[in-house]
């Protein structure tokens, strides 16, 4: 087991591991290895597209600590685990909107203290603005049309300054139609609009075909608040 240039991510070959924040639990099924009493949970790149970018030649930093962090459309948890190991004593928010996902999320963080999920749709960060307050970290993985614009608002309402995050971008949900090139170019220009500067954009293969990962930094200044 190597570490790797992110703290807290393991290498062994080709597989990622992370250092298990619950010893002896599984998320979704990965595999567990213990060395030198070190338990490490596989983290898979076909389950997780953060993991899947992190094999990537084109692969983006990762903030080493946060204090806090906003992760958008968290399904039953699968990725957000995975930061739950890497930032043991942050506080991580996880939006989700659909009722039979928020279960197994409610239920992964009563087994982990560093997840806050809301029940809440990310177009709406109005309704969890003042519990978030300024993250250090945005993750967005939701399969929705304005996809970009949804980052924009959430990074606008609840990103630090110079901080980052990563959208994962699913083109076929924006259009069936346009290219792929096409939809990256426009979800850039959206985010460049709100302010945000957008760095490498990276595909996912062979993991998955139908997103790009594109980086964000915010503007090393916030708006007045009256701007926001
Ligand atoms: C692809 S899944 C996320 C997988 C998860 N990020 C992972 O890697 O473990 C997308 C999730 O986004 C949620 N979602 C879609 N639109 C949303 C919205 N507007 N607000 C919050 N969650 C949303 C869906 O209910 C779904 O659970």
């Amino acid at each position: 087991m190597e570490p790797t240039r992110w703290a807290g991510v393991f290498r062994d070959g080709r597989d990622l591991f992370t250092v298990n924040l619950t010893p002896g639990l599984r998320v979704y099924g990965e595999p567990l290895r213990t060395i030198a009493g070190v338990e490490y949970r596989g983290w898979d790149p076909f389950r997780s597209k953060l993991a899947a970018l992190l094999l990537q030649p084109s692969a983006p930093e990762l903030p080493g600590k946060v204090t806090t962090a906003l992760y958008l459309g968290g399904a039953h948890g699968t990725t957000v685990s995975h930061l739950s190991d890497l930032w043991p004593s942050a506080t991580i928010f996880v939006v989700e909107k659909s009722p039979t996902s928020f279960a197994p999320l409610l239920a992964l963080s009563r087994r982990r203290p560093n997840l806050v999920p809301i029940l809440s749709d990310a177009q709406l960060p109005e309704r969890y603005r003042a519990d978030v307050g300024l993250s250090e970290f945005l993750y967005q993985d939701v399969a929705q049309r304005n996809q970009a614009q949804i980052f924009a608002e959430n990074a606008r309402a609840c990103l630090a300054p110079g901080a980052t995050g990563v959208l994962m971008l699913k083109v076929r949900s924006v259009t069936q139609r346009r290219s792929t090139a096409s939809v990256v170019r426009e979800a850039r220009a959206t985010l460049a609009s709100a302010n945000l500067e957008v760095g490498i954009e990276s595909p996912l293969a062979p993991f998955s075909r139908e997103h790009v990962a594109l980086t964000v930094r915010s503007p090393a200044h916030r708006p007045p608040s009256g701007d926001r």
